[in-house]
C-alpha cells in the first residue's frame, strides 16, 4: 500500500541522492534510498557516509538510528512510496552527446510498479526534452510527472538546500503542487516553470558557470606566458571598481557536472555553441599548458613533480573528471616522476603533503584543499599555484 509520507529516491546512494534523502528524512519524510550500488548501500546503512559531503555524516547517524532512512537495492519498495525521486546518472559518452540509455531504460523499469497515485519527480539534470520522453514512457501508468532539478554544489547540499530557490515544473498540475510542497519544507522559496524552462535553466546555470571559469583560466595562461601573476593583476581589476567584482579565480574547472552540462545544451543547440566549445579547449586544455610551460624552462624527466590535491573540487574526496588526475596522468605518460597527495581522497600511491614538498623539485597545487594554503614552500622549489591559494595572500 501506497504511504503518504514516504519517499523513495532512486539513486539514492549517490552524491545528489543521499544528501537529498538526508534533508527530506530531517523533515519528518520516511526515505527509502534504492540504488544499484550494493557497497555503498552497505555503508550508508552502516551509518556511514560513502563519500565526503558536509554535515551529512552525523545527521545519518541520526537518521539511522531514528528509522528515518534506509539503502536498498529493490526498486519494488517505490510500491510503498507516495513520492519517486529520480536523481540518477545522466553522462556524455566521448563525443559529448547525452549518453541516455540507463536513464531512460529505468523508466521501463520502473513502470511496472506505477499506480496512479505516484508522484514521480525527476532530479537529474537532464537534456532538454528527456522530461517529455518519460512522460510518453509512463503516462499510461502515472501521469504526475514533475522536474525539480538541483543546483547545489557538490559537498554543500545540506548547506545549500535551505538558502536557495526551486525550480519546479510539470506535467500537471497535481505534479506541481505535491512537488513543490515537499520542497517547501527544504528550500527557501518555489518558483513554478514550464518544464522547457526548468531544463534550460539547469544547463544554463552550469554553462554560464563553464563558460565564466575558461574566461579566468585564459587570463592566467595570458599571463603565465608574459611572465606576470594573474592573481595580482586580477586583484588590481576588484579594487574599487564593482564591475569586475564576480571575476573567477583561474583553477581547474573539472567534476562531473559543468563539462557534461555544457555539452548538454551544445547538444541542443546541434553544437553550434562555439562558446562551449572554446571553453572546454581553455579549461581542459590547462594541465597540457601547465606542462608544456614547466618543459619549456626544465628538463622535466630530471624533476620530481608533486601533485598536490587529486580531487576535482576542494575540501572533497571526489575525483570524477578531475583535472588533477589528468595532469598526474600526463606526466606519468611523459616519464616524469611524479609524487601524489591529497586531503580526502584516499590512494595507496599517496603520501603526506610536507613529504611531498620535501622531496619535490616543482609543487603543483592542483586541488585548492584549505590545508595548502598555509604551506611552507622554500624558495628553491618551484611552485606553480593554478588557483592563487598562497600568492593570494
Ligand atoms: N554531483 C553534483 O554536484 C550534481 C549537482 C546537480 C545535479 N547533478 C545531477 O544529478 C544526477 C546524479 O549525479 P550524482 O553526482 O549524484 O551521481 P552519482 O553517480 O554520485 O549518483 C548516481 C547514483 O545512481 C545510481 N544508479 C544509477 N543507475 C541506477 C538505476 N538504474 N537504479 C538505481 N540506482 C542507479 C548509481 O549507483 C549512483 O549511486 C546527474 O544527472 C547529475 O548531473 C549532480
Amino acid at each position: 500500500m501506497i504511504k503518504e509520507n514516504c519517499i523513495c529516491i532512486i539513486g539514492g546512494a549517490g552524491h545528489i541522492g543521499a544528501p537529498l534523502g538526508l534533508a527530506l528524512s530531517s523533515k519528518g519524510y520516511n526515505v527509502i534510498l534504492v540504488d544499484k550500488n550494493k557497497k555503498n548501500i552497505k555503508i550508508i546503512n552502516q551509518g556511514q557516509m560513502p563519500f565526503v559531503e558536509e554535515k551529512c555524516a552525523k545527521l545519518l547517524k541520526k537518521m539511522i538510528y531514528k528509522k528515518k532512512i534506509f539503502a536498498t537495492n529493490k526498486l519494488d519498495e517505490v510500491r510503498k512510496s507516495k513520492y519517486i525521486i529520480v536523481c540518477i546518472g545522466t553522462p556524455v559518452n566521448n563525443k559529448f552527446n547525452p549518453n541516455l540509455k540507463n536513464f531512460i531504460n529505468f523508466f521501463y523499469d520502473l513502470r511496472k510498479h506505477l499506480t496512479k497515485n505516484h508522484v514521480i519527480i525527476i532530479r537529474s539534470s537532464i537534456y532538454p526534452g528527456i522530461c517529455n520522453k518519460v512522460f510518453s514512457i509512463i503516462k499510461n501508468y502515472c501521469k504526475n510527472l514533475s522536474y525539480c532539478p538541483e543546483r547545489i554544489a557538490q559537498g554543500k547540499s545540506i548547506v545549500e538546500l535551505p538558502l536557495f530557490s526551486q525550480i519546479i515544473s510539470g506535467q500537471n498540475y497535481k505534479a506541481k503542487l505535491e512537488s513543490g510542497n515537499i520542497f517547501k519544507k527544504i528550500c527557501k522559496k518555489i518558483i513554478y516553470t514550464k518544464i522547457i524552462e526548468a531544463e534550460l535553466i539547469k544547463l544554463f546555470s552550469n554553462a554560464y558557470r563553464y563558460i565564466n571559469f575558461s574566461i579566468s583560466n585564459q587570463f592566467y595562461m595570458m599571463c603565465k606566458n608574459q611572465g606576470l601573476d594573474f592573481f595580482r593583476i586580477r586583484n588590481l581589476m576588484k579594487d574599487n571598481y564593482k564591475r569586475n567584482i564576480n571575476i573567477p579565480s583561474a583553477g581547474f574547472t573539472s567534476g562531473p557536472c559543468l563539462l557534461k552540462d555544457t555539452m548538454q545544451l551544445s547538444k541542443f543547440y546541434n553544437h553550434k555553441f562555439p562558446l562551449c566549445d572554446k571553453a572546454m579547449s581553455i579549461n581542459e586544455g590547462l594541465p597540457k599548458f601547465i606542462i608544456k610551460k614547466l618543459s619549456k624552462d626544465h628538463d622535466l624527466r630530471k624533476k620530481t613533480v608533486g601533485v598536490l590535491g587529486l580531487s576535482f573540487k576542494a575540501e572533497n574526496d571526489d575525483i570524477r573528471d578531475s583535472l588533477s588526475i589528468k595532469l598526474l596522468k600526463k606526466l606519468k605518460s611523459k616519464k616524469v616522476k611524479t609524487l601524489q597527495s591529497d586531503e580526502y581522497y584516499k590512494n595507496k600511491d599517496n603520501i603526506n603533503k610536507n613529504i611531498l614538498i620535501k622531496k619535490s623539485d616543482i609543487i603543483i597545487i592542483a586541488t585548492p584543499h584549505k590545508a595548502y594554503k598555509n604551506l611552507k614552500i622554500k624558495k628553491n622549489k618551484i611552485l606553480v599555484d593554478i588557483w592563487g591559494l598562497i600568492e593570494k595572500k
